[in-house]
């Protein structure tokens, strides 16, 4: 005889042997209308019962009751393979091998923010009409820096700014300090138009809050025969938006690229209550119109041809979105930090 719900705490585990002993598929189905049964079920008074406790009591006895009401629908389902599975003899119940054990379960990990920031970049700007390219870490000084028109006595040339290589050669290479030299590598394959973008890390002799010496940034480029500085805003600001939050609030301001003419940069407004030792403001990104010397740098001529490009620094971009005060909190990999997003 099934326990019914009249009793103050019906004997789970006296109906779960009823549902292993069930002779036939009917007795089963008759069992599971019992316990499940709309109206009179069961387990079914027992969650309505549910309404009549409160606060943590409810919570516990809902705990309670859901691990029932699973163990019990396993046994059902395992009762009801029993039953419809030939017994052909050949299996005898000892031989079973019992696949149903409860093994702790497995811790499951997930991207690094920065990683899953760029996953994220590329999929916005895919959107957008935009191919990836991923561009050498190592780079030469003409793609670095000659190439893009900066001037031979530009202070990033400084062992102070940067990482150089030992290199034997005469040509000189470059930890690369910045993603533009993608700009140069792909313009010199690819015949415009197009648009692309080139995420990846990037390294400077830097180390405070807001400069680590290894930094993610992704550049962008556009050049077509009407691209604008209006279409480059348009491009941009919908990647704020996209990326850090719907209802960002940026400032532009001019600034100075030597392989951009006019040049912008842009800060966006800084939300959390420790304040980074910039100020509410965060410069996230430099871009302007591509410098006709750059384009024709790439056998792209520059009466026909104009366009844009960026460069956003990714670590910012996650400190504003997360409101993590400290780029250097993002690279030692510990987990109780990493835990929280
Ligand atoms: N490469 C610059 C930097 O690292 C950022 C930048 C400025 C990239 C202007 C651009 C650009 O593509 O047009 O500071």
């Amino acid at each position: 005889m099934l326990l019914t719900v009249a009793d103050a705490s019906p004997s789970w585990a006296d109906v779960l042997q009823q549902i292993a002993k069930a002779e036939n598929a009917d007795a089963l189905n008759t069992l599971e209308q019992q316990i499940f049964g709309r109206k009179d079920g069961t387990m079914t008074l027992a969650m309505k019962e549910l309404k009549d406790l409160d606060g943590a009591g409810r919570m516990e006895r809902a705990r309670e009751l859901n691990e029932e009401k699973r163990k019990l629908v396993e046994a059902i389902e395992s009762r009801k393979t029993a039953l419809t599975s030939p017994d052909d003899g050949t299996l005898k119940k000892n031989d079973a091998l019992d696949v149903t054990l409860n093994l702790p379960k497995k811790e499951q990990g997930h991207l690094h923010l920065v990683p899953e920031f760029i996953a994220e970049v590329e999929e916005i700007f895919g959107r957008m009409g935009f191919d990836v390219m991923y561009s050498p870490e190592i780079e030469t000084e003409d793609l670095n820096f000659t190439q893009l028109n900066i001037p031979e006595d530009h202070p990033a040339r400084d062992m102070q700014d940067t990482f150089w290589m030992k290199t034997k050669g005469k040509e000189k290479r470059v930890l690369r300090t910045h993603t533009s030299p993608g700009q140069i590598r792909y313009m010199r394959s690819h015949k415009p138009p197009f648009r692309a973008i080139f995420p990846g890390k990037v390294y400077r002799k830097d180390a405070d809050a807001t400069h680590s010496p290894m930094f993610h940034q992704f550049e962008g480029l556009m050049i077509g025969k009407n691209v604008t500085l209006a279409n480059m805003k348009a491009v941009m600001e919908t990647a704020v938006r996209e990326l850090i939050a719907k209802d960002a609030t940026f400032r532009w301001r001019t600034g100075f690229f030597s392989f951009t003419e006019p040049s912008l940069e842009m800060d966006v407004r800084w939300k959390g209550e420790d304040k980074t030792k910039e100020g509410d403001w965060l410069e996230i990104v430099g871009c302007g119109m591509t410098h006709p010397n750059v384009l024709r740098n790439c056998d792209i001529d520059p009466e026909e041809w104009q366009g844009f490009a960026f460069g956003f620094g990714v670590e910012r971009m996650v400190m504003i979105k997360h409101q993590i005060p400290s780029i250097r909190t993002l690279f030692p990999g510990d987990l109780r930090f990493l835990r929280q997003f």
